[in-house]
């Protein structure tokens, strides 16, 4: 197996490093455009292998897309990040550029490969993938709902005292601070609905505060968050590899389920060996349906931008 991550910053590298220590593939490229950081960071990665005990080989690139030629999975990371004050839209304009020259040189050398999508505006950047590249719909994969969803059981563990991991939880939409929709009424702990523990107040906080999880980070650190990124990127990756049939919520193209069409939105998936294999009705109700709507709406007012660029 072979895995490329376009752009080396740092949800890239972290979402390298995690592929690296789960032993996901033999062969894991790093690629940047920026002189020799791809290679130094792919150094000090394997540098860790006797430590962390991993046998992934990674190679370092500096923009020469022949090293990643035949790759099973692409991550794309590459593009601007968010600074604070900054919404992931305002990154468009340089980010899809940047995405588009991406994708084409992606396809040249690994036809087959799965893509997935991490860079902002996410949803519009997955759009534009899959425009661009022509692929089959199933082999486009948005990241960002994986992310939020992780987010959220975050937020719910803190206010209910309990481990992450004993929740189910996913946030649908789009993957801007206005357009996830956080489905608390659908969250349980342990099959029973987190909305039996928690006030009205307690959950209209962990809602907003999930919707801006990412800004808060940005905020604290200057930059966009990449533990959490890059660490869902590699959490799909591991789906796709080991062909799992796990559920995610991942941005994908729509074709009138969840009543939307010609665009790309998070909504829960099955990610398996083809790329997204199956959309999953989670039965929105009224007012989950129009959030929904609400930030196809916004996310479509975004893909148009493309048109003008
Ligand atoms: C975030 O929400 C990078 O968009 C990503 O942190």
């Amino acid at each position: 197996m072979k895995v490329t991550v376009v752009g080396a910053g740092a949800v890239g590298a972290t979402c390298a490093d995690n592929i690296a220590r789960k032993e996901l593939c033999n062969e894991l490229v790093l690629l940047d455009i920026k002189e020799g950081i791809a290679e130094g960071k792919a150094q000090d990665m394997m540098q860790t292998a006797t430590l962390l005990g991993f046998d992934t080989k990674i190679t370092g690139s500096t923009n020469d897309y022949t090293k990643t030629a035949n790759s099973d999975v692409v991550v794309i990371t590459s593009g601007l990040p968010r600074k604070p004050g900054m919404t992931r839209e305002e990154l468009i304009g340089v980010n899809a550029g940047i995405v588009k020259g991406v994708c084409e040189n992606i396809l040249k050398h690994s036809p087959n490969a799965i893509i997935i999508v991490i860079s902002n505006p996410m949803d519009t950047m997955t759009y534009l993938a899959l425009q661009s590249t022509g692929l089959p719909k199933n082999r486009i994969i948005g990241m960002g709902g994986t992310l939020d969803s992780s987010r959220f059981k975050y937020q719910l563990s803190q206010h209910l005292g309990c481990s992450p991991s004993d929740l189910n939880a996913v946030v649908v939409g789009g993957h801007g601070d206005t357009t996830m929709i956080p489905l608390i009424r659908l969250a349980t702990w342990n099959s029973t609905p987190v909305t039996n523990f928690l006030s009205a107040e307690q959950q209209e906080k962990i809602v907003k505060d999930t919707m801006v999880g990412g800004a808060t980070l940005t905020a604290l650190i200057g930059t966009s968050a990449w533990y959490a990124p890059g660490a869902a990127g590699a959490a799909l990756v591991e789906a796709i590899i080991r062909d799992e049939k796990k559920l995610f919520t991942c941005c994908v193209a729509l074709d009138g389920e969840y009543g939307q069409k010609d665009i790309c939105l998070g909504v829960p998936v099955i990610i398996g060996k083809n790329g997204w294999e199956k959309i999953i009705d989670f039965k929105l109700n009224e007012s989950e349906q129009a959030a929904f709507n609400k930030s196809a709406e916004a996310v479509r007012s975004m893909n148009d931008v493309l048109k003008t660029l």
